[in-house]
Formats: C-alpha cells, structure tokens, sequence
C-alpha cells in the first residue's frame, strides 16, 4: 500500500483503531466509486431527487475523509457523465450549481487536511463559473501531500480514449511521434488519469452491475465491489465492508495464484 505520508504514524493508529477486521497492509491504493442511487434514495424518503444528490454530497466528504484516514493514496468520484447531459434541465442545472456550491464552501477544509482535487473530464462544457473555481481548486491543492481526489465531470471513458488517440495521432502526423513508439504507458500518458495509478477497486452503489463508460482503460485490473446500499447512505460500515471484500480477494493480474503456482512448479 502507497501510505499518505501526510498523516503521522500515531494520527494514523489512531484514526484506524476501529477498522478492526481489516489488514492496514493490504488496502487499495486507489478506489474509484460510481455514486449510483441518489434520485432512489430521495423517491424513498418522498423528497425531490436533487435532495438526493445534495444527501450524496454528504456521503462522499465522510468516504474522502475515511479514504485520508486510512492513508489511501487516490479517491476518484464518478459525479458526472458525458450521458448526464440527458437528464432533465432543472437536475442538470442544479447538479453544476451544487458543484459550485461545494467547490467554494469546501475549499478551505480540503486545503486543511492537504487534499490535492483535480476534476477529469471534458471541461470547456461546464458553465463559465465552475470551470474557473474548478481551476483556482485545483491549482490552489496542486501541491498538496494529503489525498488525490478526483472528481470526474463531464467525463465518459470512450470519450476519453477518443480524445487520446486524437492526441496521439496528431502528434505523428506533425512528425513528432513515431506511432512504433506507442505504448501502454505512451498511451495511459495521454488520458485524463496522467500520472495516477489505476484504481485497486470499483465500488459501485445501489445494486447495478455496469461499468457505465467509467474509467474503462484504468479499470482493466480492479476488483469491482458492488453493494444495494444508495449512495447517500454508503457510509464508514460500507465502505470497511468494500474494502474487508477486496482484501478476500485474490489478485492475479492474469498470471496465477502464487499458491497455485507453488503447487506446479513443485
Ligand atoms: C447518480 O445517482 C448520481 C449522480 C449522477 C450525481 C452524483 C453527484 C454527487 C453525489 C455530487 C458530488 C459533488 C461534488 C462536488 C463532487 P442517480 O441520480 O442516477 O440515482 P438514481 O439511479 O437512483 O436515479
């Protein structure tokens, strides 16, 4: 695990003496999540959906502050897709003005508890207003030492790589590139996630089994963990049982259990 060197060793013990169950050792270094759930969870309770989203707003600070807790390196938060756009108007319009809303009133603790935030995605759609807080967010925690928190907005995973590839390729048409030279890493360098490792697990909320054009390149290797919990109510219980599942988990990245391969080779 790539602990966050922000947090002292004894903060540390600390704020993990309840994660009993769980191995310190063994947790992701990155955990991606697909908030799903919201609009259920407000319909359940009689309320409008955009209660929803301000209720998942709430659920996402307490799992960035768990994540920070336990020294995870990089949190990255699916908030908003390319097909969102679809949605009604009004949802749409509130969905960037709480985006704004939070941007100014969070800052501040972010900056405080050394958060570095970067929003991936398509940016020039946004409106005028949240593309300049986005920028001053992220150039003001550039250089923090605390969490990577990435907030994907206005992003799709095959827009992404799209737009990859058009880099790529303009760069061989001006002669700057030989296309021989492009590699996995080559690649990976172009997409939104440059210079973040790909996440160790997918959470996904509310019970649906789908990827939804997340982060399709950087998932190739997580372990997806998916729970009917909503989103407004995954909280620190859901989320140690997220990370109890991946830690039953056996990685193999494609090769073999090294148990099992023990077992050949002897
Ligand atoms: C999916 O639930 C949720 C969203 C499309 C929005 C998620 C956004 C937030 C939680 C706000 C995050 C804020 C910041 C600043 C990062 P849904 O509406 O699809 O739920 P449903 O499937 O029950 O209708």
């Amino acid at each position: 695990m790539s602990r966050n060197w922000a947090i002292s060793a004894e903060d540390l013990t600390q704020a993990c003496s309840d994660f009993s169950g769980l191995d310190l050792n063994r947790l992701p270094a990155h955990v991606a999540v697909i908030m799903d759930g919201n609009g259920r969870w407000a319909k359940a309770r009689g309320l409008p959906r955009l209660k929803g989203h301000s209720a998942g707003v709430e659920a996402l600070k307490a799992t960035l502050r768990l994540c920070n807790d336990l020294g995870i390196r990089a949190l990255t938060a699916y908030a908003f897709s390319t097909e969102n756009w679809a949605r009604p108007q009004d949802e749409v319009n509130f969905l960037m003005t709480l985006f704004e809303r939070v941007l100014q009133r969070e800052l501040d603790s972010l900056e405080k508890e050394k958060v570095r935030i970067r929003f991936l995605g398509d940016l020039n759609a946004l409106p005028e207003g949240l593309q300049q807080l986005i920028t001053q967010a992220s150039e003001r925690t550039a250089k923090n030492i605390g969490i990577h928190f990435n907030v994907c907005t206005n992003y799709g995973g095959r827009r992404e790589l799209v737009l990859a590839a058009k880099k790529l390729a303009e760069r061989c048409v001006r002669g700057e590139l030989d296309p021989e030279m492009i590699d996995e890493n080559r690649f990976a360098s172009e997409l939104f996630t440059a210079g973040e490792d790909d996440p160790d697990l997918l959470i996904r909320t509310s019970g649906e089994n789908r990827i939804s054009n997340f982060l399709l390149w950087q998932l190739a290797y997580a372990e997806i963990h998916v729970t009917d919990v909503l989103w407004p109510d995954f909280d620190r219980s859901s989320f140690i049982k997220a990370l109890m599942d991946y830690q039953s988990r056996c990685r193999r990245f494609g090769g073999l259990d090294p148990l099992v391969k023990g077992r050949i080779r002897s």
